[in-house]
């Protein structure tokens, strides 16, 4: 005899008891459940189904499944509901369907197929889990994930710069307190000197009647020349000093950098030629005239010309010293200069010994030296530095040991515009 062998749905469905029971079961499962016929044409539809399609039950039996596809276009990152995909078993995810009302849903389906009744076709049985919730969710999770991305780059640059600014905060607090204890030192210092050029030139006048015509009048006068201009001397340096501190305009003017630059090398020419230095001058065409309409091209800059002076005097004793030190007997230094906008750019190269990154890091500090013990006191780069904030121009290093050090100068054309 034979016996035909049933699905289990259709097997419990032949039962009475058994299709109440299916029927409970299929009723109130909470995920969508449609089946199909051989065809592909909708044959059961459960609650579940009808609430995640607004479709009724009567509006979905007979269609096939495609029916329930988007009319128009499909949403990104969606497949079509294939009528291929019910002909084979599996998982199927991202599907597209369209609501009754026009809403799209997407869908995880779970496809099992099983005998039909006459051993022709097969039926399906669809499980569909609605993910727009969660696909939602997941692209909302992504964007804020790159915005969280962007922002963390943003305060990484944001840290970076306030660490700049923190570097260049420290820097001008050192170079602040240095100021006051130059003005300290000076005022101190100018009492004393007063009074010892005071009494050296009463005692000129004094002694000179009483030894005129002797053999001491030549040599005792020479010796009170030699202190008083010694004593006028150091009141310059103190004098100098001073006007580092000074934080008035009075004594600024239009200045032509190429200039002040020949004014610092004709201070130390001599030392350079000596020591088989030898200077190159790189300068861009520029304008003549030193005023402050002299045009674009203008290398003039509002300052004050004895100071600028003296950060090009530092930067080529420096340069100097470094070339020294390679103990070769000759070098080269090339000050180059250009106009940049609103800014003069002037720029000292040497081949001396060059700096490794500790001396770089420390070398605009007050009083730091790697010269030996009476050669440099290490104030020249932070003298330079105080001088160039005050007129918001700035000094930064390129150095490599061994091959050379470059500084580059950058002064505002008028500092009084960039506030
Ligand atoms: N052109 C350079 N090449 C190599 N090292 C340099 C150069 N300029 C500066 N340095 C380094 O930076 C340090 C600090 O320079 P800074 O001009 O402030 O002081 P100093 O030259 O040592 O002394 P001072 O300028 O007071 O005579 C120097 O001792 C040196 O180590
Ligand atoms: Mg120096």
């Amino acid at each position: 005899m034979q016996t035909r062998k049933l699905h289990p749905l259709r097997a419990v469905r032949s039962d009475h008891d058994g299709e109440a029971k299916f029927k409970a079961v299929f009723e109130c499962v909470s995920d969508a459940l449609i089946t199909l016929d051989s065809d592909g044409r909708i044959e059961l539809v459960n609650p579940a189904a009808e609430e995640m399609t607004g479709f009724l039950k009567s509006e979905l039996v007979g269609q096939p499944l495609s029916s329930l596809s988007p009319k128009a276009k499909l949403p990104s990152r969606t497949r079509a509901l294939a009528p291929e995909i019910f002909s084979s078993e599996g998982t199927y995810e991202d599907i597209a369907i369209e609501r009754k009302d026009g809403y799209p849903r997407v869908v995880d389906l779970s496809v099992r197929l099983m005998p039909g009744e006459n051993a022709e076709g097969s039926i399906s049985v669809v499980l569909f889990r609605d993910v727009t919730e969660k696909k939602r969710m997941e692209r909302e999770l992504i964007t804020k994930h790159s915005e969280l991305r962007n922002a963390f780059v943003e305060l990484e640059k944001m840290n970076s710069a306030l660490k700049a600014t923190q570097d260049t905060l420290v820097q001008a607090g050192k170079m602040a307190a240095l100021g006051e204890l130059a003005a300290g030192i000076a005022h101190e210092l100018n009492q004393p000197l007063m009074s010892i050029r005071g009494y050296a030139q009463e005692l000129e006048y004094g002694l000179s009647s009483v030894i005129k015509g002797t053999p001491v009048e030549g040599e005792a006068s020479v010796g009170f020349r030699e202190i008083i201009s010694g004593a006028d001397k150091m009141a310059k340096i103190i004098s100098h000093l001073r006007t580092f501190t000074r934080k008035s305009t009075e004594d600024f003017e239009w200045v032509d950098v190429r200039t002040t630059v020949e004014e610092a090398l004709k201070m130390v020419s001599r030392q350079l030629t000596s020591r088989g230095i030898e200077v190159v001058r790189d300068y861009e065409p520029m304008s003549d005239s030193a005023s402050a309409d002299a045009g674009k091209d203008s290398p003039c800059v509002y300052g004050n010309p004895l100071q600028l002076e003296q950060v090009f005097i530092n930067l080529t004793t420096n340069a100097r010293d470094a070339i020294e030190a390679t103990g070769r007997g000759s070098g080269k230094i090339t000050i180059s200069a250009r106009v940049e906008g609103l800014f003069v750019e002037v720029r000292f190269r040497d081949d001396g010994i060059g700096m490794g990154e500790k001396t770089k890091a420390k070398a605009f500090n007050p009083f730091f030296t790697t010269k030996e013990v009476g050669k440099g006191m290490g104030l020249g780069l932070s003298l330079s530095y105080g001088i160039l904030s005050k007129i918001h121009g700035s000094i930064q290093i390129q150095s490599e040991e061994g091959k050379g050090t470059e500084f580059v100068v950058r002064l505002p054309k008028d500092f009084r515009e960039l506030g």
